[in-house]
């Protein structure tokens, strides 16, 4: 009942307005669009597809996917404007500066991977490429919404300080505090923000670990994160003295079918934001609620993308975002092993949805390959009480 009206209010939320338009032009392959200057999106949504992404939500989509948040939230309404200027590109345009911060430890091969893309298409700004590219990648994953996309960013002239990005070791005062400065986000859009890590996997919080997924679906947009993130942690997927990690519930992979052995890696950040009364309902409200979880995630990225600039001063070229790919038909459900005596839950004025538990002794993660290839991996999660390594 709260969800559905919380649906409606966010279905009619509209994060960012762009001028209206002229007149409306006609690409070439038929999109109708406000200006022409859309029509550039196309060759680069198929360039982007063909030379990065591969139509698949994988690793070049994820990182891409974190880069716009980087390159975006890289401003400050108290320290004026020379601290940074959000959306605009910063990131490809100085990449020796704020790619080396510490929070934006390997966000480096987004940054070389989209770098090409300036001079292969010269009439694009930087920070046009980068929240263009994000949507794109956003497409390639199922469930996901499909991103509003304003273009005209002017090109940054200047890379922003150091310290604007939150890392997985702050505190919920001074995540939400960070999310307020940049652009005004209430915490409500900070958690709607963080349905990103439904298709994230971390590289460099334990450098003992190849990517270690952030839930058994990180390769889908749907809301096994925001139950997941709730259970009970039980062990480290790695090593247990890394900053920024927490006790995760699925920490142990299976190599007994020949996958890989990496288990599930818990941010602190979300642990904490999860729990913390400021945005513990918030967080639990996305469980199971996939279509207000995706509307939500839409709207407060469609504000993100534009952090530093004036949407009347923008075009709305959202004709030419892909269309995602359709969401897995597949309510959240407890992995085996685990159950809703595992909920570790803070939020006292809403109900938690009562779900199934899945059969087994592990929890297979989904696949993300559509061909089922060989490349694909098929990890497996093994739970503590039965296959736990000593
Ligand atoms: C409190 C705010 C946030 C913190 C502390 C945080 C932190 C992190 C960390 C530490 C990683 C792992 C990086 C690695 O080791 O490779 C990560 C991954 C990721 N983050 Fe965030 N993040 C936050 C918000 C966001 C937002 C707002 C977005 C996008 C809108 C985002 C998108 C991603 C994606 C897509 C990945 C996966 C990258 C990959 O798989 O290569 N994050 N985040």
């Amino acid at each position: 009942m709260a969800f559905a009206a919380l649906l409606a209010l966010a279905s009619l939320a509209t994060a960012a307005t762009a001028a209206p338009a002229a007149s409306n032009a006609t690409c070439s392959d038929g999109t109708v669009v406000p200006s022409d200057v859309c029509c550039d999106f196309i060759p680069l949504a198929q360039d982007l597809q063909n030379l990065v992404l591969q139509n698949d939500c994988g690793e070049d989509a994820h990182e891409i996917i974190r880069l716009t948040f980087h390159d975006a939230i890289a401003i400050s309404r108290s320290l004026g404007p020379s601290a940074g200027g959000g959306a605009d590109g910063s990131m490809l345009i100085f990449p020796l500066v704020e790619p080396e911060f510490h929070a934006s430890n390997g966000i480096d091969d987004s940054v070389n991977n989209l770098i090409p893309f300036l001079s292969s298409h010269p009439t694009i700004s930087a920070g046009d490429l980068v929240q263009f590219a994000g949507a794109v990648a956003l497409s390639n994953c199922p469930g996901a919404p499909q991103a509003q996309f304003l273009a005209g960013r002017p090109n940054a002239t200047a890379p922003a300080i150091d310290g604007l990005i939150p890392e997985p070791q702050d505190n919920v005062t001074s995540i939400l505090a960070r999310f307020e400065d940049a652009g005004g986000f209430t915490p409500f859009e900070v958690v709607s923000l963080l349905a990103s890590h439904t298709i994230a996997r971390a590289d460099k919080v334990d450098m003992s670990l190849d990517a270690a997924p952030f839930d058994t679906t990180p390769f889908t947009f749907d809301t096994q994160f925001f139950l997941e993130t709730l259970l009970a942690g039980v062990g480290f997927p790695g090593t247990d003295d890394n900053v920024g990690e927490v006790a995760s519930p699925l920490p142990f992979g299976d190599t007994s079918s020949g996958g890989n052995d990496t288990g599930m890696l818990r941010l602190q950040s979300d642990f904490v934001l999860a729990r913390d009364e400021r945005t513990a309902c918030f967080w639990q409200g996305f469980v199971n609620e996939q279509e207000f979880m995706a509307q939500s995630f839409k709207n407060a990225f469609a504000k993100l993308a534009v952090l530093g600039h004036n949407p009347d001063d923008l075009v709305d070229c959202s004709a030419v975002v892909p269309v995602p790919k359709p969401a897995v038909d597949k309510p959240a459900t407890f992995p085996a092993t685990t159950g809703p005596q595992d909920l570790q839950l803070t939020c006292t004025t809403e109900k938690f949805p009562t779900l199934t538990v899945d059969p087994g002794a592990t929890e297979t993660l989904i696949p993300h390959c559509s061909d089922g290839g060989e490349d694909c991996p098929s990890v497996q999660f093994a739970g503590p009480a039965t296959d736990a390594p000593s």
